[in-house]
């Protein structure tokens, strides 16, 4: 892995062009190596790479499994301006009140209708431009849930159209459906970012009608580790059937996100490029 920022983006454009903005997505932040990573670094991404809007999938936050209050306001205070989740945003009892009165703090938007917060955030980046975080889950291999695909529809037409930066985390299992959600939205959105797998895909790439596109982020948490449990007790699960308690691995900890370049007075993306660190 390198270490470090990354390759010059694609593209050649100045970053300080006055129409343009950049925009960080961090892949699930687990347990508190992923934390100390995101700590550690995201001034200097922030700083590097002229970033008007930071947004990071949060779901395995606490210990790997789901976020708290107390957590979440961590984050935000390292400069993080939204938090996406998904299968585990709720697990944590504490957090339920809280996705009611914190508005950045993202749960994927095709739950049923009545359970606590919301999957979608409006607001203004640090440049003056409106955006809005868009949180979907895919349904394959998944908890059922409405569909992803309708609801990413209905969603987008609701949204003030002089909003035209539009950043969709979909948190998903299956690299099909992800790259279907890619499809479904080319054009519609200035980014798809997949999460969930933990496991960082080499395909970032400008779909045609202009949305930015990488399958899976990758974990920002222990990469010594399985999908960040400790390695030892999914190897045992596997070899003897047998379910053990799941502790967050600690070592080989690595930051994995990607760096997307919009026009924002179009909404289009115009580069995207993966980011990693290590430890
Ligand atoms: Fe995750
Ligand atoms: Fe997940």
């Amino acid at each position: 892995m390198t270490e470090g920022k990354p390759e010059a983006l694609a593209g050649n454009v100045s970053l300080v062009h006055p129409c343009l903005m950049n925009i960080l997505f961090i892949g699930d932040i687990f347990a508190s190596g992923g934390r100390r990573i995101v700590a550690d670094n995201l001034n200097r991404l922030i700083s590097d790479h002229k970033i008007d809007l930071a947004i990071a999938n949060g779901e395995n936050a606490a210990g790997g499994f789901g976020i708290t209050p107390l957590i979440a306001e961590e984050l935000f205070g390292l400069g993080l301006d939204v938090l996406t989740g998904g299968n585990h945003s709720f697990d944590k009892r504490e957090i339920h009140d809280y996705l009611g009165t914190q508005p950045r703090l993202l749960r994927p938007a095709n739950y049923p209708p009545g359970l606590p917060g919301a999957g979608v955030y409006t607001g203004k980046a640090r440049n003056g431009v409106a955006y809005a975080v868009l949180n979907l889950q895919g349904r394959a291999h998944m908890a059922n849930t409405d569909c992803p695909f309708r609801k990413a529809d209905e969603l987008l037409v609701a949204l003030d159209s002089s909003i035209k930066i539009r950043i969709v985390d979909f948190h998903a299992e299956l690299t099909s459906e992800k790259m279907a959600m890619g499809w479904h939205l080319d054009g519609r959105a200035t980014a798809m970012i997949g999460t969930h797998t933990h496991i960082p895909t080499a395909d970032s790439r400008l779909l045609p009608g202009g949305t930015a596109y990488q399958t899976d982020a990758g974990m920002t948490g222990p990469y010594e580790s399985v999908i960040g449990i400790d390695k030892d007790t999914i190897l045992r699960r596997f070899l003897t059937g047998l379910t053990a308690r799941m502790e967050a691995a600690r070592r080989g900890v690595e930051l994995h996100g990607a760096i997307i370049r919009a026009d924002e007075t179009t909404g289009k993306a115009i580069a995207i490029e993966r980011v990693e660190c290590a430890e």
